[in-house]
């Protein structure tokens, strides 16, 4: 049972509930938050929040220092975000930008903390997504960061867990939260869309998201990142929701033109 744990990304959404529901089973709940507004409303409920700015290097290892100076059951992996964008569209900014919040940050904390998660034989949890193995269209940058995040986590797995510490993924597919508003800003930060041929596209693959498509709540996947966190036997990989059992159990089964169409059609058509 884990037991002292860090949240990344506590200050909404899936993170936010993952710290409600693992405080009120007892844990000692480390979450951080990038604004001090959201950092003291996470105190005031009883977690211990610290800053962290994934693609800040040196707060990476302030907060490691600090968090990581008594071993460490937890490591939750769940900030992240994502830019929207046909691949024709995206400039190379838009790409780093969604590479160090989603895979390098998180890789480097790993690595920042490996020696605390040694010291409790802990575990680590990655919130990857629908998207890392299936392609879902203007989603490209994304999907690549939660791949590399997906095949990060196997390889960890096999290195660090013959030391007792073992490694779970959690896949949801749509899931209720503030994401596809701040995802529709990154858009346009990097994405002239009136100059798009994709323009069309990208207002019905936003439409199909926020409202067609079945969508899990935040506390669903939270429910998922504390089973890896309790479970006696931490399972690898925890699909949350319809469309990501779909997505990851039965779609890859089928021939990659037919996967297109179907996706195409889910998203776009
Ligand atoms: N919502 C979905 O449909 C969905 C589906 C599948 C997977 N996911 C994954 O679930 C995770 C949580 O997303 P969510 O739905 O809860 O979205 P959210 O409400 O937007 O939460 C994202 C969290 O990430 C933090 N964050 C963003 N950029 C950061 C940075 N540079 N450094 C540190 N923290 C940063 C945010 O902190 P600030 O408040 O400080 O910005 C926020 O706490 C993400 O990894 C996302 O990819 C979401």
């Amino acid at each position: 049972m884990a037991e002292r744990v860090l949240v990344t990304g506590g200050s909404s959404g899936i993170g936010e509930a993952a710290v409600e529901r693992l405080l009120s089973e007892g844990f000692e709940v480390w979450a951080t938050a990038r604004s001090a507004e959201d950092r003291d409303a996470l105190d005031d409920r009883g977690a211990r929040a610290i800053g962290l700015d994934l693609r800040e290097p040196r707060e990476i290892q302030t907060l490691a220092a600090e968090v990581g100076s008594e071993p460490l059951d937890g490591l939750v992996h769940n900030a992240g975000i994502g830019v929207p964008g046909a691949v024709e569209d995206l400039d190379r900014e838009a790409w780093l930008e969604q590479l160090e919040v989603n895979v390098v940050g998180p890789a480097t904390l790993t690595r920042a903390l490996a020696g605390a998660l040694r010291d409790a034989e802990g575990r680590v949890v990655m919130v990857s997504s629908l998207a890392a193995r299936t392609q879902v269209p203007f989603y490209g940058a994304y999907g690549a960061s939660k791949a590399a995040l997906e095949a990060a986590a196997a390889t960890l797995r096999t290195e660090i867990g013959p030391a007792g510490v073992d490694v779970s993924l959690v896949q949801p597919g749509p899931v209720a939260t503030g994401f596809q508003a701040r995802s529709r800003e990154l858009l346009a930060e990097h994405v002239d869309v009136e100059e798009s041929p994709h323009r069309e596209s990208y207002e019905r693959v936003a439409e199909a998201i926020l409202e067609r498509l079945p969508a899990v709540t935040a506390d669903d996947v939270a429910a998922a990142i504390e089973r890896c966190l309790t479970a006696r036997r931490a399972p690898t990989r925890v699909p949350v929701g319809r469309l990501a059992s779909l997505g990851t159990r039965a779609l890859g089964w089928l021939p990659d033109r037919t996967q297109d169409r179907i996706l195409r059609w889910l998203f776009v058509d």
